[in-house]
């Protein structure tokens, strides 16, 4: 359809980058990226016309955004077509401008096009041989400045690099390398990195990733003082240890990165890991629950290792009641053994299962104010439960009343 309303209006368009890659890799792709020989922003007005949707514009880049609703936008550029530079050829012409928009990009898997309308619907536009790439596996730059342009680009060959299991072009190594040594990940700024981070924390080898982070040396300068190999054992667990949390049927974390972060800063000094999260403007919230892990794995790692016999249920429910949840993943990825792990399964079932069936709205049924002491009550009353010295929902009442 918009390649039609594209067509109507004269301009050339064609679907581009992540999308080609992950179509001819079998895999779904959500984002969808389009290139328009003409007027980006017009063709999405008329889009935004023609589908009743809402767009933004950003004039200064010739590029738009139609949001079709929050999981599905569309991104629209400009190919600026020169018609002074070859006007006797127009159709060379035509075609060099989508070639110096996808010469713009990362790699040669991410710089291919089909075209969306026209005689030549389908047809594929390869300039850089990224069909090649893409069966042979490789990711592969397509100039030797790429990595000192967008920096950003060495975190991205790594993620691509271990998403799909291919490998990094010789050639294009030896610039990332180089890259690197000049240390141009220092001038890019936190907030780019984060946005990078967050997406290679929530890939399925998010650990791999790390790993090749700190080999090819990336590490230091997005964990400044964070010691990689002390969480290594920990980060190789850990997508393992997620998916048991979630066959156990305990909650699965809505920031999915959190869990990483997490087990990421556990063995740092707590002056570090608070430096990292202020770096990448983690909220109070966050840093808090990175902070509350870091201090308190080892004295609940310990206690789950005790016998029950030599440790009070309330007492060790009291400690893990300390511990972010989103650190879960953590301390079973340090617990390691199976019969262990298991216990601790037992351990937070046992802890859900002896919540007590009273609320804040019978205490404030007793004609109390809302209060600080509402959730002292009721976690003394949790206390009491797990110990096994209230047993039903009368006994509650009774020691609420109390
Ligand atoms: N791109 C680039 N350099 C960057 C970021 C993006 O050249 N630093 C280009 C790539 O061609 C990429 C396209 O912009 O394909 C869209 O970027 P994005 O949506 O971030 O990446 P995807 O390739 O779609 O990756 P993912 O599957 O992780 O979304």
């Amino acid at each position: 359809e918009a390649g039609k309303i594209a067509y109507g209006l004269g301009f050339k368009l064609y679907a581009a980058g992540g999308m080609i890659r992950d179509v001819m890799l079998g895999q779904n792709s959500i984002d969808i990226d389009l290139v328009v020989e003409g007027d980006g922003i017009k063709l999405a007005t008329a889009m935004s016309e023609a589908f009743q949707v809402k767009i933004r514009k950003y004039q200064q880049f010739g590029t738009a955004q139609v949001i079709f609703s929050e999981d599905l936008t569309i991104d629209i550029a400009t190919a600026r077509v020169e018609f002074y530079a070859y006007p006797a050829a127009l159709p060379q012409v035509e075609s060099s401008s989508l070639h110096q928009d996808l010469y713009r990009r990362d790699f040669t898997i991410n710089a291919m096009a089909v075209c969306l309308n026209d005689k030549k619907f389908g047809s594929i536009v390869d300039f850089f041989d990224g069909r090649d790439d893409l069966d042979q596996g490789l990711i592969r730059i397509l100039h030797n400045l790429s990595f000192i342009e967008d920096p950003i680009r060495i975190l991205r060959a790594i993620r691509f690099e271990q998403r799909y299991g291919f490998e990094i072009e010789k050639q294009t190594l030896n610039f990332l390398k180089e890259a690197v040594r000049q240390e141009v990940l220092a001038k890019v700024t936190p907030e780019r990195i984060w946005e990078e981070l967050k997406h290679i924390l929530v890939e399925k080898e998010a650990s791999r990733m790390l790993r090749r982070l700190e080999e090819l040396k990336v590490w230091p300068f997005i964990f400044p003082g964070v010691n990689y190999w002390e969480v290594d054992p920990v980060l190789r667990d850990l997508a393992g240890s997620v998916d048991l949390i979630k066959e156990w049927g305990f909650w699965v974390p809505t920031e999915k990165w959190l869990p990483y972060l997490i087990a990421l800063l556990h063995w740092s000094n707590p002056e570090t890991a608070r430096q990292i999260c202020e770096r990448y403007h983690l909220s109070k919230r966050q840093t808090e629950k990175a902070l509350a892990a870091l201090y308190g794995w080892r004295e609940t790692v310990a206690m789950i290792w005790k016998s029950p016999e030599d440790v009070k249920l309330s007492q060790l429910a009291k400690q893990l009641m300390t511990m972010p949840r989103e650190s879960y993943p953590m301390l079973l990825a340090i617990l390691e053994e199976d019969w262990i792990k298991d216990r601790f399964r037992q351990l937070l079932n046992t802890i859900m299962d002896s919540k007590p069936s009273i609320n804040g709205k019978y205490i404030k049924s007793l004609g109390y104010r809302p209060g600080p002491v509402f959730k002292e009550t009721l976690e003394a009353l949790w206390q009491e439960r797990l110990d096994g010295n209230i047993v039903n929902e009368a006994e509650e009442k009774d020691f609420v009343r109390k």
